[in-house]
């Protein structure tokens, strides 16, 4: 065929050595000196050196290999073979080499500061460390929406525009909506809530979006956020599918992927660790050691970034702190029947002190304790009449959790920045490109 392109995984896999290929991309690094142009060339697949020699080739050749830039898009003819001393061990000798277009100067060379790449954050990333990160991102969420497949549940698609915030007033973006006042979605949950009366098992992957004013490696003001809710689960086993979840996807990353998770940062042995059950505390006893430890919490509010690094940094395992005091956490948590004033609710730290990749708990399922939950938080009935309803018509005991995609590929992948965990990071004083 006239134009069949081969992949440069291919090459690198040894498949086409002495073989006639074409090659279309990229030019990821160039250099030339005399009668001799290198140009490493990328097609999405792999990267893999180009030389074409001034007396093996037409003079456009090579005056188009001689003059292309970093990122100039190139179509190459030539013979493979294998060459200790290229990238990859392999190397294509070119016998046609041509520019398709060859733009400007790329603006982006080594030593470029933080902002700078992030201003330029629509070509940074096209560098290797963030197509990895991007690979192994999408490779996590194919193995979470694997997961719940597998466990037959429905995924469905909750609004983004909202008039019932989920996780309190203070991180809520308010929007216009035509003539009236809204809100983008701090969560799905209470959305999810709706589904399990019709399919008992569903789940929603969607961004969410929190007004954080912090700034911090842990929060973006968008999100993408993972919550399964299950009718007649009770916390105890809304627990134990957050740590078979977690399991799944570590596993699989490590069985599948182990050489882009070291590409990333992650040392593959690590993850092959977080098996379940995982470690599990209750908020009264975090509170307990983190006083042991020296740290001044005194507890009646949520974990900060000191108390979770020192709960977490020692341990190879995700940690399970349960039972929080009930006005630390959102109106929706269950009351536990054994232990008034604390909820059925957990939170799932990862270790390392990368943070809180899940919260999840059972729900207040009775209309009589919901209402009483909220007008003891002075939330407004008429925005949520639809969230009670469910409370009258046929409610059962259900529960569910929020996993952060970005969190988890934070810890996953061993980030030091959640930024980098999704490709257009909202954050306090960003929102471009
Ligand atoms: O703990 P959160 O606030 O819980 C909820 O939103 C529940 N309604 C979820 C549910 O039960 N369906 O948020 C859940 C998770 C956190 O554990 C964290 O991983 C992530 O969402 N998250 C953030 N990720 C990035 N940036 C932020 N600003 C985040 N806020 C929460
Ligand atoms: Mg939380």
């Amino acid at each position: 065929m006239a134009d069949k392109y081969s992949k440069i995984s291919e090459i690198l896999e040894g498949k086409l050595t002495g073989k006639k290929v074409k090659l279309r991309g990229w030019v990821h690094r160039n250099r030339s000196s005399g009668g001799l142009a290198f140009v490493v060339v990328r097609d999405g697949t792999g990267v893999v050196q180009c030389a074409v020699k001034k007396d093996a080739v037409s003079e456009k050749s090579f005056k188009d290999a001689s003059e292309v830039y970093v990122e100039s898009s190139v179509k190459v003819e030539g013979t493979v073979k294998e060459d200790k001393r290229a990238p990859g061990g392999f190397e294509v000798s070119a016998t046609d080499f041509s520019t398709i277009y060859r733009g400007e100067a790329f603006p982006i060379a080594k030593d470029k500061s933080t902002e700078f790449l992030l201003d330029t954050r629509h070509l940074w990333l096209r560098s290797q460390k963030l197509t990895a990160t991007m690979k192994a991102r999408d490779y996590i969420v194919h193995y979470l929406r694997e997961f719940f497949e597998k466990r037959e549940f429905m995924e469905f698609a909750p609004p983004i525009i909202t008039k019932a915030g989920c996780e309190g007033g203070s991180t809520l973006f308010p929007i216009r909506y035509f003539d009236d006042e809204a809100y983008l979605t701090q969560s799905g949950q209470l959305y999810a809530e709706v589904f399990i009366y019709t399919y008992p098992l569903v789940y929603i992957l969607a961004p969410s979006f929190r007004m954080e004013p912090s700034r911090t490696v842990k929060h973006l003001a968008e999100y993408w956020h993972l919550e399964p809710e299950m009718a007649w689960y009770d916390h105890e086993m809304n627990m134990k599918l957050q740590e078979e979840m977690t399991e799944y996807v570590c596993q699989k990353m490590v069985k599948n992927h182990a050489e882009l998770l070291e590409q990333c940062g992650r040392k593959p042995d690590e993850l092959a660790k977080v098996k379940a059950p995982f470690p599990r505390m209750s908020y009264d006893d975090a509170v307990d050691l983190l006083q042991k430890k020296g740290l001044k919490f005194k507890g009646q509010k949520d974990f900060g970034a000191d108390e979770e690094d020192t709960l977490t940094k020692e341990l190879d395992k995700p940690l399970i702190v349960h039972s929080y005091p009930k006005k630390v956490k959102s109106f929706y948590m269950r009351e536990k029947p054994d232990e008034p004033g604390r909820v059925l609710c957990n939170d799932l730290l990862a270790p390392g002190g990368h943070g809180e990749l899940i919260g999840g708990s059972e729900r207040i399922w009775e209309l009589d304790e919901l209402l009483k939950r909220m007008k003891e938080e002075k939330l407004d009935i008429k925005d949520y009449q639809w969230y009670v309803d469910l409370r009258k018509y046929g409610s059962v005991p259900h529960s569910g959790f929020g996993l952060g995609i970005e969190r988890l590929v934070k810890w996953m992948l061993n980030l030091e920045h959640i930024r980098d965990a999704i490709p257009f990071p909202r954050v306090i004083n960003r929102v471009y490109p």
